[in-house]
């Protein structure tokens, strides 16, 4: 048998007012990714699942995050917000080219699972014509509610149409719906707005179903998995139902962390094995920490890619373009950005390394700090191989320190300095008997001891 075809349509021409901020709704973020993103992401992919976003007028900033994440994506412009049946219409055309399953899912709901979506399609497969996500809302104020009349569902009641009676049901729409993809036109096209908000209510469709003499199902999830988000608040309680869920994810795939509840992860965030994340770490999105990396407590670390065995912080910050190598090490307040730092490396301690490269094995004293911005531009420093860097150097960008040089404590470096050479500018006379001297000679040495 082949594969169904898919439309998935994606509401999120919302204006989402009661978030009170000038961003669209779908654009605020879960666990380090847009709520369409964990949407998107959800949905059905592959051969024969296309995808279309309905989006608000002036929204051009949510039609490209749907494109950066499907660029197979296409998005349409409802004009007017009538309803959610009325959004639906505005993908039309997409509609009309006619599928196996449509589904319909709002751009507020990020904690759907890819599970859920195949198990609401099955129905469709055994001849329903529409199948309706349901839960048992704690709460359900808001929600439409879904009427079951000897076991068969008969309609979804919206909130300011029900009766008394209807607004005791707990069982409510999640507002996700798949619908026989031949006969959904059909369907939607009759939905009307003689209600109390002069609506077009996509959940008017189970009714219309029914009218048809057609089956509408029910198939339930938990409170958890629709929550929809509306306020600021609602955003919070998903940010932390994600946590949970991630945070079981990582131990389950043997991540050590002795307080998971104080560690916050990415939905993207991706570990080797026997990774170590003490108490009180914030991961943001894009981050990779390979087998057996240990990050201390405090840190903050936002796409990078943290190398086997490397060791991070405590109270490290990690930026944008960051890549620690094999076994190295940034220690305590020390930030990156932009910054390759190879094999061995070693920021012991207080140090800012942006735009950079750092050869294998590179020791950069505390205090290092890398002048990257002239106040006009920023400009890119190297340090090469086993280069050495005294305590409390500025290394002003552009600028090269080469292979084996040494760098005096103090230095202000605003010339490149050659391989092996020993740069000490405005620096301790000390240097250059005392420990560049030791350091040079200890080079030569085959196996030269820890120092
Ligand atoms: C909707 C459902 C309700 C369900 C609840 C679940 C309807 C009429 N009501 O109510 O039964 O229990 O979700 O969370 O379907 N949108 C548009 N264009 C519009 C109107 C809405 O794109 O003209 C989008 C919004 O951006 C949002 C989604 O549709 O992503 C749902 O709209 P919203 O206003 O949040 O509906 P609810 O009142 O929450
Ligand atoms: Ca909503």
């Amino acid at each position: 048998m082949t594969a169904r075809t898919s439309l998935t349509i994606v509401l999120a021409a919302g204006e989402g007012t009661r978030m009170r901020s000038s961003m669209p709704k779908v654009l605020h973020p879960v666990a380090g990714q847009t709520l369409l993103a964990h949407v998107l992401g959800a949905s059905p992919q592959g051969t024969g699942a296309a995808l279309a976003v309905v989006i608000g007028p002036d929204h051009e900033a949510v039609a490209k995050e749907a494109k950066r994440i499907r660029p197979d994506a296409t998005t349409f412009i409802q004009h007017e917000r009538l309803g959610t049946a009325h959004a639906v219409l505005a993908a039309r055309d997409a509609i009309t080219r006619g599928v196996d399953d449509l589904l319909v899912v709002f751009g507020d709901t990020p904690l759907i699972s890819a599970a859920t979506f195949a198990r609401l399609r099955a129905p469709l497969k055994n001849g329903a014509a529409l199948a309706v996500l349901g839960f048992r809302a704690a709460d359900a104020t808001g929600y439409g509610r879904l009427l079951v009349e000897d076991d068969r569902l008969v309609a979804i009641r919206e909130q300011a149409d029900a009766s008394p009676a209807e607004r005791a049901i707990k069982l409510s729409n999640a507002g996700v719906m798949a619908f026989d993809g031949r006969k959904a036109l059909e369907i939607i096209e009759k939905v009307g707005n003689a209600n109390s908000k002069s609506e077009y209510y996509l959940s008017d469709a189970v009714a219309i179903v029914r009218d048809l003499g057609l089956e509408a199902v029910v198939i339930e999830t938990s409170e958890d998995e629709v929550r929809g988000i509306n306020t600021k608040a609602q955003l919070a309680e998903a940010e932390q139902v994600m946590q949970t869920r991630l945070r079981q994810a990582a131990l389950d795939a043997g991540v050590t962390m002795i307080a998971p509840e104080t560690v916050y992860l990415a939905a993207d965030t991706t570990f080797g094995n026997d990774v170590t994340i003490e108490p009180f770490v914030v991961i943001g999105p894009g981050v990779s920490i390979a087998d057996g990396a240990v990050i201390h407590s405090f840190c903050h670390i936002v796409q990078a890619s943290i190398g086997k065995n490397a060791s991070v912080g405590p109270y490290a910050r990690m930026r944008p373009g960051t890549s620690l190598g094999e076994g190295a090490k940034i220690g305590n307040f020390v930030e990156t950005k932009a910054a390759t730092l190879e094999a061995g490396v070693k920021v012991n301690h207080l140090s800012y390394i942006g735009d950079a490269h750092v050869g294998t094995g590179a020791n950069i004293g505390a205090g290092t700090i890398i002048c990257n911005y002239d106040g006009f531009g920023k400009h890119r420093t190297t340090i090469g191989k086993g280069a050495f860097v005294g305590s409390n150097s500025s290394l002003v960008a552009p600028v090269k320190i080469g292979n084996g040089a040494y760098v005096g404590s103090g230095s202000v470096i605003t010339r490149d300095v050659p391989d092996d050479a020993l740069a000490v500018e405005r620096g301790e006379q000390t240097n250059r008997e005392g420990g560049a001297a030791r350091y040079r000679q200890m080079k030569t040495k085959p196996n030269p001891p820890k120092v």
